[in-house]
């Protein structure tokens, strides 16, 4: 796995964005988005509680490694004309450090959807991913029933490669989820 550390790669600019790390000052911000219900709706989890955005913020304070497997970026996306305010994140997990495997998500404030925020910040995570951070595939699992995350997988060019039936419980519900990946080489052609 590369040795490049993701923290030196932040901030990430693309035309309309800025992917940067947390700070304590957004807890606030990111509390806004995560705490909602339909924001958590297809996370499998409860919203965050003031306190968890708190705590996972403050985790990675001290920066983020990028060599072992369940190593964690997680970047901040605001919007260059307005950089104190934190509209959404983006994830990317290092499943598997030994055959560069990572796993790519987003969470986004609904008061800034529709406007192709989340696609290109996700667009920007997967550069970095297969560019500095030398990974070999990325790929997202989402409910089926996320059509808005579909979507943003199909514009990404991320191929659907599994459709999990039931395969876990999001309550007392049975939750089905499709695999989307793509590969670097796919990424760059
Ligand atoms: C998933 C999520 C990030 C998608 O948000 P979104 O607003 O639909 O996605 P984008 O920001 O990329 O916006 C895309 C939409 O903006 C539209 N758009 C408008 N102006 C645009 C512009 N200038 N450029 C690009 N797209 C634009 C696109 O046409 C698209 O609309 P469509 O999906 O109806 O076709 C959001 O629903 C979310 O945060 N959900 C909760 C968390 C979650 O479930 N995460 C996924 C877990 S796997």
């Amino acid at each position: 796995m590369t040795a490049v550390s993701p923290c030196a790669q932040a901030p990430v600019t693309t035309e309309r964005l800025i992917l940067r790390l947390f700070t304590a000052d957004d807890v606030e911000d990111r509390y806004a988005y995560q705490a909602l219900p339909e924001v958590a709706r297809f996370l499998y989890r409860p919203p965050l509680t003031r306190e968890g955005c708190a705590e996972s913020i403050a985790a990675r304070a001290g920066g983020t490694p990028w060599s072992a497997d369940g190593d964690v970026l997680l970047l901040a996306v605001c919007r260059a004309e307005d950089p104190g305010v934190v509209i959404g994140e983006v994830v990317l997990t290092l499943v598997s450090a030994r055959a560069r495997q990572a796993e790519i998500g987003w969470v986004f404030n609904p008061g800034y959807a529709g406007r192709g925020y989340a696609t290109e910040a996700a667009r920007a995570v997967v550069s970095l991913a297969f560019g500095p951070l030398g990974v070999h595939r990325v790929f997202a699992r989402l409910d089926v029933l996320n059509t808005a995350s579909v979507r943003v997988c199909e514009r990404l060019g991320m191929r659907r490669e599994a459709h999990l039936v039931d395969n876990d419980l999001d309550g007392d519900r049975w939750g089905s989820e499709y695999v989307y990946a793509v590969l670097g080489r796919e990424w760059r052609s």
